[in-house]
């Protein structure tokens, strides 16, 4: 392809080093996309003759039918899918072939196919991601009244609800929704017709080729056009968020399946044993999704760096691009997909979360608003009297509501039979009616609006 000038080909270091074609077939349908709306918009333009331009077209559409089909032999020595799929072009049309890179470059011709391949991507993670939110969002309305305790520092706080709980993930994940909706508006301009860097003498129609490949307009400078990949960073960072979001929840699944938490169990479906201990069922798969997150991650720091010191415009330490974004998106698709299958398998158990919520002076924020409700008692002498409270039932091993008002009276007097009804964990995620709150009535209009939005 670019023989010309050269006597000799390259050493076969020189050529593995080189290829990308092991990676970047997978771009070969948005190779001839933009390969067909380049020899259209030729043709229309006058620079390419309309029989050379139909002949191009339909050898295009046969190699893309040899690739689908499996029959196509791709060639390292072809270095790149751009190269291996215009050279059986050739093959098939004959020189003809030869007229469709007229008014272009491989530099815009990877940067077209690669946002293509990002914004395809990206269509079908905000699929997955609403999927997921949906499968929250049903369990969130079945579970709006089931108690769990809420932590901070992995240490009792105060009652929640279970649903409460599932609805902050799909808050989390709507927001991963959103990045990704942003990321695909600034990713949506088109780079063919930059050609090499600095556009081309030919009359190309840049806007035609723009409208066929679904872009909104084309890219305003040809340097930037072929330089940047920030389209795909800001996919990885939409994506190493998400992933991360998914990885707390994955954890909290492994915490939550333990015998010593017990408050969900997975179903043989979504459990591995040991091959060692017969009691074990193992979490794997969200244990996965936690250590997948890692790669997600590295990709998104490993392009940062690739793109850091490289000045204008293309460099071939670009075509380090691709595999991160590749092996990132689809381990995030991956990772949905595995969240979403374990939300809609696990089991809660409502006993056991309820137990806990009860336990570890869980609802002593609720006695001391109590007093200072009933008793007009300032909100840090409230904190400093249920502080002894706690303690004295602390030094009995025992529960709050376990206290005799006699015990409640030996620290503040004033106190009535009446502190104990705050005393309960369904009493007290009842009372947190607060916009955002955790109450069951609350969490069941947040459920109900989600399902609004996502439909389906
Ligand atoms: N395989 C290359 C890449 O992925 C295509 C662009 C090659 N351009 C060049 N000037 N060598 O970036």
């Amino acid at each position: 392809m670019w023989g010309g000038r050269f006597a000799v080909g390259p050493a076969k270091i020189m050529e593995e080093i080189n290829a990308s074609i092991d990676f970047d077939r997978k771009l070969a349908a948005q190779d001839i996309a933009g390969s067909l709306a380049h020899v259209a918009m030729l043709a229309q333009q006058g620079v390419v003759e309309a029989a050379d331009a139909e002949a191009i077209a339909r050898g295009l559409n046969e190699v893309k039918g040899e690739i689908e089909a499996g029959t196509f032999t791709f060639s390292r020595a072809l270095e790149d899918i751009h190269m291996n799929v215009e050279s059986r072009l050739a093959e098939i049309v004959g020189p003809a072939a030869g007229r469709l890179h007229t008014a272009r470059s491989r530099n815009d011709q990877v940067a077209v196919d690669f946002r293509l391949w990002v914004r395809d991507t990206i269509d079908a993670l905000l699929l997955q991601v609403e999927g997921l939110q949906r499968a929250l969002a049903l369990r969130a309305r079945d579970c709006a009244g089931m108690v769990m305790p809420g932590f901070t520092h992995l240490q009792s706080a105060q009652p929640v609800t279970f649903g409460h709980h599932l609805l902050a993930y799909v808050e989390m994940l709507g927001r991963d929704a959103g990045r990704f909706r942003d990321a695909r508006v600034r990713l949506n301009e088109c780079p063919l017709g930059a050609a090499a860097l600095a556009g081309t003498s030919f009359p190309i129609d840049r806007a035609a080729t723009a409208t066929a490949l679904g872009f909104d307009r084309p890219t305003a400078n040809s340097l930037d056009s072929v330089a940047d990949r920030d389209f795909a960073l800001e996919a990885l960072a939409a994506a190493a968020i998400s992933a991360t979001h998914l990885s707390r929840f994955a954890e909290e699944i492994v915490l939550w399946t333990t015998p010593q938490f017990g408050f969900v169990r997975l179903s043989d479906a979504f459990s591995t044993g040991s091959s060692i201990m017969p009691q074990k069922r193992n979490p794997d798969a969200a244990e996965l999704v936690r250590g997948k997150t890692g790669r997600v991650v590295g990709a998104l720091i490993g392009l940062l760096t690739v793109m850091k010191g490289l000045p204008l415009a293309y460099s071939k330490d670009m075509q380090e691009d691709k595999e991160g974004v590749f092996d990132a998106l689809e381990t995030l698709s991956l990772c949905l997909a595995a969240m979403t299958g374990m939300v809609e398998d696990l089991t809660p158990n409502p006993e056991r979360m309820k137990a806990a919520a009860g336990s570890g002076y869980a609802t002593a924020t609720d006695l001391a608003d109590w007093l200072v409700r009933t008793l007009k008692m300032p909100f840090r002498e409230a904190h400093h009297v249920t502080g002894r409270i706690v303690a004295l039932a602390s030094e009995r091993g025992a529960a709050l509501e376990s206290l005799t008002l006699a015990d409640l009276q030996s620290v503040e007097k004033q106190i009535t039979a009446e502190a104990f009804g705050v005393l309960g964990v369904e009493r007290s995620v009842e009372s947190r009616t607060s916009y955002g709150g955790t109450a069951p009535a609350n969490v069941r209009a947040q459920a109900e609006a989600w399902l609004t939005r996502l439909g389906g």
